[in-house]
């Protein structure tokens, strides 16, 4: 039985990281604000207190501020909890550092994933080994906060029109990529693995359409391109996996289907 750190366990994917533990006979320690650890404010100490013991740390933070969405924002956020979460496990002797990534967020470096790409820079250029890094897409979960992100209605109506970025995506199930973190949480750091993408390349507008439509909502889906690096980047696919990525199994059709 090993004792894994999960940094954001009550998040899309923490939450599920923490129940596959849990079922596999693991000890989870949930690092998250809800469950009295804030990793970017709190006291250092506590963070290392927390991490006494564990075999691996598993980072599955995300900020939830607007701010963070911006490259600024984001590469604060996550250069403070990465930061934090290194010298905590080096303080408390954690062999192991498992952060999750975005695939193609090094190559768009710009907007929300700047700090994705400061991220994956602060652990790969880690003298001391001790880390693993995953790249996964987007995951399927990812379309409900879209529609509700761009929906355009008064407060308490249905909206008419739900405005979404221009992007193309090869989305994922966070189960899959949970599955994933486990395995790689419960062996030895390897470094930057091979990157985790669903089957099927998709538009994200499509998908919030039948997401939607699902829920039995009509509204009108428009198409927006963002501006700037981050959305031109979206746009000409660099968030897609390249030809060396594993595939999952779940299509975003299999997902919906399991919501229902
Ligand atoms: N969503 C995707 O499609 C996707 C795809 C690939 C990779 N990723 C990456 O995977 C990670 C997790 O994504 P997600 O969608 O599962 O995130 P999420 O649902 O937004 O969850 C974020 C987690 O971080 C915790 N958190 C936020 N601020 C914190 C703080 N100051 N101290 C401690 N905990 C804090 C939250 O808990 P509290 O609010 O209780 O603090 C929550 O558990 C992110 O780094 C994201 O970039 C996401």
């Amino acid at each position: 039985m090993s004792r894994v750190a999960v940094a954001g366990g009550t998040g899309v994917v923490g939450r599920l990281v923490v129940e596959r533990l849990r079922a596999a006979g693991h000890e989870p320690v949930v690092l998250s604000r809800s469950a009295g650890v804030d990793v970017l404010r709190g006291p250092r100490t506590a963070l290392v207190g927390a991490l006494e013991g564990c075999d691996a740390v598993v980072d599955v933070l995300g900020p939830t501020s607007a701010a963070a969405q911006t490259a600024a924002g984001s590469r604060a956020f996550f250069r403070t909890t990465t930061t934090a979460l290194l010298e905590a496990g080096r303080s408390a002797g954690v062999p192991h550092h498992l952060a999750l990534s975005i695939v193609g967020a090094a190559r768009v470096d710009a907007g929300y994933y700047a700090g994705k790409a400061l991220q994956e820079r602060l652990l790969t250029t880690r003298r001391d080994g001790g880390w693993t890094l995953l790249r996964t897409t987007q995951f399927h979960e990812l379309v409900p906060g879209l529609a509700a992100l761009g929906a355009l209605a008064a407060p308490g109506r249905d909206p008419r029109v739900v405005l979404v970025p221009e992007f193309v995506s090869q989305p994922v199930a966070a189960a899959e990529v949970a599955d994933e973190l486990v395995v790689l949480a419960s062996g030895q750091p390897r470094g930057a693995v091979r990157d985790l993408a669903g089957p099927r390349v998709e538009v994200m507008a499509d998908l919030v359409r039948r997401w939607l439509r699902a829920q039995g909502r009509e509204a009108r889906v428009v198409q927006v391109p963002l501006p700037g690096a981050f959305g031109a980047g979206l746009r000409r696919g660099l968030a897609l996996p390249g030809p060396w990525a594993r595939l999952g199994r779940q299509t975003f059709a299999d997902w919906l289907a399991a919501q229902r």
